[in-house]
C-alpha cells in the first residue's frame, strides 16, 4: 500500500491536513496541554481550547509551533507524531507531507521543521509558501500567466503575495494576526475598564463585536471578567466603536504589509490585480469589515476566499494532484534517506 499524500497547513493556532483523494482529514487546535514538570502531553488539539485558561498549576498549554517557528521541538514533535499517527492509521508505508510555510520562514528553520517532520512519523517533506497555497486553494489557475493578489492573514503571521503561473512573484511576511488583536483587547480592557479577561474572552469578543470599519450599526456584547482591585467577578459590556478604535493599528499594519508588496510588484502584474482583486484567506480574514477596509484603502476589489481558514489546506490538497507544476517550479520533496547537503538549506 503506497504512503499517504499529505497537505499540511500547521499553523500556530491550527493544524489541518489534507490527504489526497480524501480530502480535509483533520482539523485541530494546534495546542497541548502538558504536565509542567514532565512535559508529557495530557490533551491535545480541540480538547485544549475549553481547558486553556482553567489549567490547575501542575499543568500547562503550549502552542508549539507560532509564525512557522517550532518553540518547542519536543512537544511540536509528539503533536505531529501524534495527528500522523491519527490520520495514517494501518498504513506501513511512512507518508509523504507538503506543508505549507510562512514566507519569512529561513532555511533553518524550514530544517528544523524537516527534522520534526521526519521525526513524527514523515517519509518526505516539500515545503511551499503559505500564500500560495492559499492561493492554489482559492481557485487560481496554475498556469495562466496572470498576478493574482493573496493576503492570508492566520494566528499570528499575515503572508501577502502576487501569485502567477503557480508560482511567487513578490511575498512579505509580518508577524501580525489575530491572536495579537485578543492581546490589544484584553489590555484595553484592563487599562480602560480596569478588568481582566482570558484570552477565551478576548477571541469571542473580538468574533462578536471586532470590526476594521466604522460601524454606523454600533453593536454590543456582555463578557465576563475580574476587577483588577477587588478580584471580584465582573460582567462588562464593549462596542464595535470601541473595538474599531482598538484595532486600527493592528488593521493599518496589515494593510502596510499589502502597500508594500504592491509597490514591489511590476506594473503588468499590479494591472492584472487591478483586474483580479485582493483574495484575503486564513482565519483572521473573517473580521468584519475587514474586506471593506482594504478596498476603501486601495482601491482594488477585495473579496474574503471561500472558506478562509481551510483555503491553504485546500489549495496544499490541489497541489498534491499537481505534483508537475510542483516540480516545474523548483519545490521538491526531501527525504531523511536523500544525501541532502546543507546547502538546500542555506
Ligand atoms: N470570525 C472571526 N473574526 C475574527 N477573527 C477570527 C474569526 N474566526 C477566526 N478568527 C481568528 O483566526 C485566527 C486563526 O486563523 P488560522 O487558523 O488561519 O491561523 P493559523 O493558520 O493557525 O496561524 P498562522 O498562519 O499565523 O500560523 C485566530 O486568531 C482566530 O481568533
Ligand atoms: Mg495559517
Amino acid at each position: 500500500m503506497p504512503g499517504l499524500k499529505l497537505g499540511l497547513d500547521l499553523g500556530s493556532t491550527s493544524i489541518t491536513i489534507y490527504s489526497e483523494n480524501r480530502g480535509i482529514v483533520l482539523s485541530e487546535l494546534s495546542a497541548v496541554i502538558c504536565d509542567k514538570y514532565t512535559m508529557k502531553p495530557i490533551v491535545i488539539g480541540n480538547n485544549a481550547k475549553s481547558m486553556a485558561e482553567k489549567l490547575p498549576d501542575s499543568m500547562v498549554c503550549i502552542y508549539p509551533i507560532r509564525g512557522g517557528i517550532v518553540y518547542n521541538y519536543e512537544v511540536g514533535s509528539q503533536l505531529l507524531r501524534y495527528y500522523l499517527n491519527k490520520v495514517c492509521a494501518g498504513r506501513l508505508l511512512k507518508p509523504s507531507v507538503l506543508m505549507g510555510v510562512s514566507s519569512n520562514v529561513t532555511e533553518l528553520h524550514k530544517k528544523t521543521l524537516f527534522d520534526l517532520l521526519t521525526r513524527a512519523g514523515a517519509g518526505s517533506v516539500c515545503f511551499i509558501e503559505e500564500a500560495l497555497a492559499a492561493a492554489v486553494g482559492s481557485g487560481i489557475s496554475l498556469t495562466e500567466p496572470r498576478g493574482t493578489f493573496i493576503c492570508d492573514i492566520g494566528g499570528e503571521t499575515t503572508d501577502c503575495a502576487v501569485v502567477t503561473m503557480g508560482n511567487i512573484a513578490v511575498s512579505r511576511s509580518v508577524l501580525v494576526g489575530g491572536n495579537q488583536l485578543n492581546k490589544q483587547i484584553a489590555e484595553y480592557i484592563l487599562r480602560e475598564h480596569n478588568i481582566e479577561i482570558g484570552a477565551f474572552t478576548a477571541d469571542h469578543i473580538k468574533r462578536t463585536v471586532g470590526t476594521a470599519i466604522y460601524r454606523n450599526d454600533e453593536i454590543a456584547v456582555v463578557a465576563g471578567g475580574k476587577n483588577r482591585d477587588s478580584g471580584l467577578p465582573v460582567l462588562f459590556e464593549i462596542t464595535s466603536t470601541e473595538l474599531y478604535w482598538v484595532l486600527k493599528s493592528y488593521n493599518d499594519q496589515i494593510l502596510g504589509c499589502i502597500r508594500s508588496v504592491l509597490e514591489a510588484t511590476s506594473p503588468e502584474l499590479v494591472s492584472d490585480v487591478a483586474e483580479t482583486g485582493i483574495i484575503l484567506s486564513g482565519g483572521s480574514a473573517n473580521l468584519f469589515g475587514l474586506d471593506r477596509f482594504i478596498e476603501w484603502n486601495t482601491g482594488i476589489r477585495t473579496v474574503r476566499a471561500e472558506d478562509p481558514e481551510n483555503c491553504a489546506a485546500k489549495g496544499l490538497g490541489r497541489l498534491l494532484k499537481n505534483k508537475r507544476s510542483l516540480e516545474t517550479n523548483g519545490y521538491v520533496y526531501i527525504s531523511p534517506d536523500d544525501d541532502y547537503d546543507d546547502e538546500q538549506y542555506e
